[in-house]
């Protein structure tokens, strides 16, 4: 592959995330990519990127910030790994740089509606980017099947999705961000807005209104930064109705590390039921005729997962997705766009607010956030 032909990607944020980002990136090569320039003003995360991409034989230019970064010229795509609160600002100076970038934006879009908002209507006037949304759990194996089944018809109209996460606590990240709201957008948009997105799909529809029960029962709760204990909600029931009559519903406990799976889904439809099951990666299928001795064990796997990772293989194949839509040049659009990161962070906005207001919240509500809620 000629040094032209190769896709040059920058990475902005080098955390945990980043770094897995350039792993992934490493094992894309033989696709013709390779990780040129990074940012990140943090030096341990400076160095550790630089170690790995020294191991891959990669040469990487370092910078401190992502405006230096844009300016190098250095790349056509730029994966943004930053701390959430970060990515609105980082995203605009992206989208309104001379030099078009296509990008892959962590997950969540932005904290804030109004913010996804504005990164919409700036990224609609630069149509020769792509801006792919990290919702990538829609790539792990047992839960692509399962989207897959869904969409063949086999369990007729979906009618309710349930979706349990049982895990470990948060991860401690670089200066703490992910322990107060302000930084994260609240524990119902930083972490389940993968699993609105999910819900999102598997219904088929929109959602209309949201009501949820939620608190800070037991992690964190000894950890002190500047004078402040976290406020991050570490378990929530979430029910989600949808404009096509369907019922969603969020089980979440971060305090779970008992558990045989990190993620279980089940979706029922007027003629059958399917399940799947996160890291155990199985789906099990059944309906209604033949009942429970109908029900089959299917085991799933992705044979062009070339590294599992951190995310059983799902950060590759959204890598794979997205350098497929990049090479057919903007003809074909993000696998996860931007509507779809919008509309994920919503769903977590109206289930945070329901837990305020002890109510349900109409997405309507939220959708049109006040002016005065963004971060100008
Ligand atoms: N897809 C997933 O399932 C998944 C998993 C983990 C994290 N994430 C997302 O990835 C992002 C990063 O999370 P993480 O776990 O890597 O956090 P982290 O704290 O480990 O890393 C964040 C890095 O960004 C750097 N940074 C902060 N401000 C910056 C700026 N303005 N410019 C450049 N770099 C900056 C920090 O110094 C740090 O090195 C978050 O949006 C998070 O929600 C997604």
């Amino acid at each position: 592959m000629t040094e032209t032909m190769v896709t040059k990607y920058g990475i902005v944020g080098v955390g945990l995330m980043g770094r897995e980002h350039l792993i992934n990136l490493y094992h894309l090569r033989s696709q013709g990519v390779a990780v040129v320039c990074v940012a990140d003003p943090h030096r341990p995360s400076q160095h550790l990127a630089l170690d790995l991409a020294h191991s891959f034989n990669w040469p990487l230019k370092v910078f401190s910030g992502h405006q230096e970064l844009l300016d190098s010229g250095l790349c056509d795509v730029v994966v943004v790994s930053t701390p959430n609160m970060t990515h609105y600002q980082i995203l605009m100076d992206i989208i309104n740089h001379p030099k078009p970038h296509h990008v892959l934006v962590e997950k969540p879009l932005c904290t804030t509606v109004m913010d996804c908002r504005k990164v919409v209507d700036a990224a609609r006037k630069r149509p020769e980017m792509l801006v792919q949304v990290g919702l990538e759990y829609r790539y792990m194996p047992p839960v692509a099947k399962l989207i897959e089944i869904v969409k063949d018809g086999t369990l007729g109209q979906i009618k309710m999705v349930a979706i349990r996460e049982h895990r470990f606590p948060f991860l401690v990240k670089v200066n703490n961000w992910n322990r107060f709201n302000c930084n994260s957008g609240g524990t119902l948009v930083e972490k389940c807005c993968h699993f609105f997105d999910l819900m999102r799909l598997f219904a088929g529809a929109n959602p209309v209104r949201v009501m949820a029960s939620g608190g800070v029962d037991v992690n964190h709760k000894d950890e002190i930064y500047d004078g402040k204990v976290p406020d991050i909600i570490d378990n929530a029931y979430v029910i989600v109705e949808f404009d096509n009559g369907s019922r969603g519903m969020l089980d979440l406990c971060m305090f779970a590390e008992g558990s045989k799976n990190e993620q279980e889904i089940s979706v029922v439809g007027d003629i059958g039921k399917g399940e799947a099951f996160v890291p155990e990666s199985i789906v099990r299928l059944g309906t209604r005729p033949e009942g429970r001795d109908g029900v089959c064990t299917l085991k799933t796997e992705d044979a062009r997962i070339k590294y599992e990772g951190l995310h059983h293989g799902s950060s590759y194949l959204e890598h794979l997705h997205f350098l497929s839509a990049i090479r057919a040049k903007c003809v074909q659009a993000p696998a996860v766009d931007l509507h779809d990161g919008l509309v994920s962070v919503a769903m977590g906005v109206a289930a945070q607010l329901s837990i305020e207001l002890g109510r349900f919240v109409k997405m309507e509500e939220v959708m049109n956030e006040n002016e005065c809620q963004s971060s100008e």
